[in-house]
């Protein structure tokens, strides 16, 4: 979601600032000190490294482009049956049958390979879980956004949520999809972790179920914006934009209901308090009614689906904290516990990692589940004085009852730090940041394998003041937004201190000044980037970066020329960046998973057409006709990408 301007939570006054100081600086000597050699970055020609296609320029065009060599197709759009008999697409879908389509607004996404009788990973099958962030209700209703109705908004909680399909690569190398299962708001989901049963879980209303009325379980997942996976071979969906489900237009909100976006500034249309109108025929979405109220604490949380195992219901893992989660990068720490990294997506939050009690068995997948439950929550904290090797430290701060203003607040309740995380992060002095999204961690390492670098996007933040600015987030009304890394001491991932420096900073190479143009390389085709948001590190160690420049700022003012949002590859040795594929207009690009062998890329475009203004899109005038101009309505859709000589053996990008 392109949520710059859903920037809804409130500061408590007493947070400390950041200290004041705009930095530039090298990190060689202290990549060098951790094992990765830097070197300086590219000029033109383009030179034949760790990225070997030829880069784009930055597309106007209302169609998908990708790199000399390569082929994008639509593998699965919103609307697409999931079983091979399902019902096809049509605006006049009911309820019933989209919750046998794909979902609306796909983001975050994983492959999950089928494994061959040796063991290894195969490449040419397995399943593909996809996340549905939100919906537009001018396209989802067949009528627009006037006929909001009970059938219409059923219909929209069948298209949120997560889709999981079978693939299979034919002797072609075409991808089909198999038969599929989705993941919606109604589905039966339990609540794991420290706040299981805890009384803000609790909803007394009788339109809820036994499980809700004692808040050990509830109903479905909703605000689903990327993802992570486990190396047990299960999803993690992450539930982001909560807020927008929920009316809350009563003068009593509590400040935890403030801190997380309530009330929704959405009015839409008018005498609507939620930006989806919910509430107006399904009770449990009314948190004005206090019999209702607490179903929003159900909501911004890590949710662990089993891919394989439609049976097996899913589980809100609440030991990871509630927030607007981002996505969850999962390495494994050298003794063998998980380690998940998470950011929350708003102006002035922070980034957190999760480290598990226990550790990870290899060989007995069906123990690693409740493996998330148990365990320690951390915020970052990133200090602002240079070392001598060109790093800075940072410090992972435990929200847990030892830490005194934790006690303080909280007691012995764990669940209640778990429900208000983002005010237990603050209370320690945890670094706000702008707006965290995508973290990206090496792909899964056996236990007592390195991790390395850890980086995470921070999408822009146009509210940081000069006075604010701190090396982490460096620059004042932060319009382009920067990738940090970190690398964790001892290469230690469960350990509570690293070392971190500023990757690469977005920007316009055109701009006057200086300080606008980023990091990005000159030369033409241009290369520069805004707003990074998709970060995955693929087996090669490519760094891909998808970009989402809100539909109100793409091609315009300081982002004129730079195109629409795309996917770029960025070699994090040299800090060459190639731009591989650019979308349609009004879309972002968002989700990305590759198979074992590299040679197939998924990608999202998503919200193709959206309109500048963010609201509900008209069919009569749509923005966009991607992906196949049927009935007024662009579809956000999953790509597939390969080489068009689909025998060559070389990894995307290679
Ligand atoms: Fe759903 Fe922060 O993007
Ligand atoms: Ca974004
Ligand atoms: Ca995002």
């Amino acid at each position: 979601m392109t949520s710059d301007h859903r920037i809804t939570n409130v500061p408590p006054a007493d947070e400390s600032r950041g200290p004041t100081r705009r930095q530039v600086f090298s990190a060689t000597l202290g990549a060098l000190a951790i094992g990765l050699v830097r070197l300086p970055a590219s000029t033109l020609p383009w030179p034949k490294g760790l990225l070997g296609f030829d880069p784009l320029p930055p597309s106007m065009s209302d169609d998908v482009r990708v790199a000399k060599g390569y082929h994008a197709k639509v593998l699965m759009a919103w609307g697409d049956p999931l079983a091979e008999d399902g019902p096809v697409w049509h605006p006049s879908n009911t309820a019933a049958q989209q919750r046998q389509q794909a979902g609306m607004h796909h983001d975050g996404m994983c492959f999950f390979a089928d494994h061959a009788d040796d063991g290894s990973k195969r490449s040419d099958r397995g399943h593909l879980a996809v996340n549905h962030e939100y919906i537009d209700i001018g396209l989802l209703y067949e009528a627009g956004i006037k006929s909001q109705s009970a059938a219409n908004v059923a219909k929209a909680q069948a298209a949120v949520g997560v889709s999981v399909v079978k693939l299979v690569r034919d002797e072609q190398q075409q991808w089909l999809r198999g038969g599929g299962f989705k993941v919606d708001a109604n589905t039966a989901v339990a609540i794991g972790g420290p706040a299981r049963g805890h009384k803000l879980l609790r909803t007394p209303g009788e339109f809820f179920t036994k499980e809700e009325h004692e808040g050990i379980g509830s109903h479905g997942t909703l605000a689903n914006c990327s993802s992570g996976f486990t190396p047990w071979g299960t999803y993690l969906t992450c539930e982001e934009n909560f807020q927008d489900f929920f009316k809350r237009a009563g003068n009593d909100l509590s400040a935890g209901e403030k801190r997380y976006g309530l009330p929704n500034p959405y009015g839409l249309p008018d005498g609507w308090h939620s930006r989806y109108g919910w509430d107006q025929h399904d009770a449990r979405f009314d948190a004005d009614r206090e019999d209702s109220r607490n179903h929003f604490n159900r909501f911004g949380w890590v949710v662990e689906i089993d891919p394989k195992h439609p049976e097996r219901p899913p589980v809100k893992r609440t030991a990871l904290g509630r927030f607007r989660h981002e996505n969850a990068a999962v390495v494994i720490a050298r003794d063998g516990r998980v380690v998940v990294y998470m950011g929350d997506d708003e102006r002035y939050e922070f980034i957190y990692k999760f480290v598990s009690k226990q550790a990870w068995h290899p060989d007995d997948p069906a123990a690693n589940w409740g493996l998330l439950d148990e365990g320690t929550l951390y915020a970052a904290k990133f200090d602002d004085k240079l070392r001598s090797d060109g790093l800075f430290d940072g410090h992972w701060l435990p929200l847990t009852t030892d830490n005194p203003a934790l006690r303080e607040r909280f007691g012995d309740d764990q669940g209640a730090i778990a429900i208000y995380a983002r005010e237990a992060a603050a209370l320690v002095g945890a670094t706000k940041m702008d707006r965290p999204e995508w973290i990206a961690a090496p792909q899964h390492q056996g236990i007592g394998q390195p991790v390395g670098f850890v980086y995470c996007s921070l999408s822009n933040n146009t509210k940081r003041r000069s006075e604010e600015e701190h090396p982490a987030n460096p620059r004042a009304n932060n319009i382009w937004g920067h990738i940090l890394r970190w690398a964790e001491h001892g290469d230690d991932a469960a350990g509570e201190n690293f070392v971190w420096e500023v990757f690469l900073k977005g920007g316009n190479r055109t701009h006057p000044e200086i300080e606008h143009r980023g990091d990005t390389l000159q030369g033409e085709p241009r290369q520069d980037f805004g707003s990074p948001d998709g970060l995955f590190l693929d087996q090669r160690g490519v760094l891909w970066v998808q970009t989402d420049v809100s539909s109100s700022t793409i091609n315009t003012g300081p982002y004129a020329g730079m195109g629409n949002n795309q996917l770029l590859a960025v070699d994090p040795q040299t800090k060459e960046v190639r731009r591989f594929l650019t979308g349609p207009n009004g879309c972002e690009v968002t989700g990305i998973t590759q198979t074992p062998d590299g040679r197939t890329l998924f990608v999202n475009i998503q919200h193709p057409g959206e309109r500048p203004d963010d609201t509900p899109s008209d069919p009569m005038a749509p923005l966009s006709s991607w992906p196949e101009n049927e009935h007024g309505r662009p579809r956000s859709a999953t790509l597939v990408i390969q080489r068009e000589n689909r025998d060559d053996g070389r990894a995307i990008g290679e």
